[in-house]
């Protein structure tokens, strides 16, 4: 197992989770709002684990990739993941399937391919380099322990990205 392999296998199952709305039928607010429901727990979890197991790693043997540093690798995806929860909580008030619901469900899903791509292309490949895999193993187990833990999701909870630097350091 290695974390980097799950957490780019999971950016997979959100990106087709997005595309399956795509082709629900759009007077299907059942289908429609289950999907997306569990989407929603799939992308909460997910930001969370990482936030616990993944970016304090990150913090300590990461070097910043491919310029900058490390802190400002992780104070931005801090970032993200909140503008990703604001979003998704955004969708939870419109009625499914209503002009302000797919708004809603679309600047989630701009916001976390923005993100996705980010955590990709600097994060995952940091990690890749610097550490090594017997950590990278052993963070996926922790990793995928909770996110079994918590299939049925989590209370979204912003976090300001000074702070969680300053106490995962
Ligand atoms: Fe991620
Ligand atoms: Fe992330």
């Amino acid at each position: 197992m290695d974390i980097t392999e799950v957490i780019l296998h999971q950016h997979h199952e959100q990106r087709r989770m997005f595309a399956l709305l795509d082709e629900m039928p759009r007077d299907d607010t059942e289908a429609l709002g289950a999907v997306w429901a569990r989407l929603a727990v799939l992308l909460e979890v997910h930001a969370e684990a990482e936030e616990k197991f993944f970016y304090p790693r990150l913090l300590k043997l990461g070097k910043g990739n491919p310029e900058g540093d490390v802190d400002d690798e992780v104070e931005d995806a801090i970032k993200d993941h909140n503008e990703i929860r604001d979003a998704v909580r955004a969708a939870d008030g419109p009625q499914v399937g209503s002009e302000e619901w797919w708004t809603a469900v679309w600047e989630a899903r701009k916001a976390n391919d923005d993100h996705m791509a980010e955590e990709e292309r600097e994060d995952l490949l940091d990690f890749r380099h610097h550490a090594d895999l017997q950590t990278r193993h052993d963070i996926a187990v922790q990793f995928l322990t909770y996110e079994a833990k918590h299939y049925a999701g989590i209370p979204a909870q912003d976090k300001d990205p000074e702070e969680y630097i300053a106490e995962n350091r």
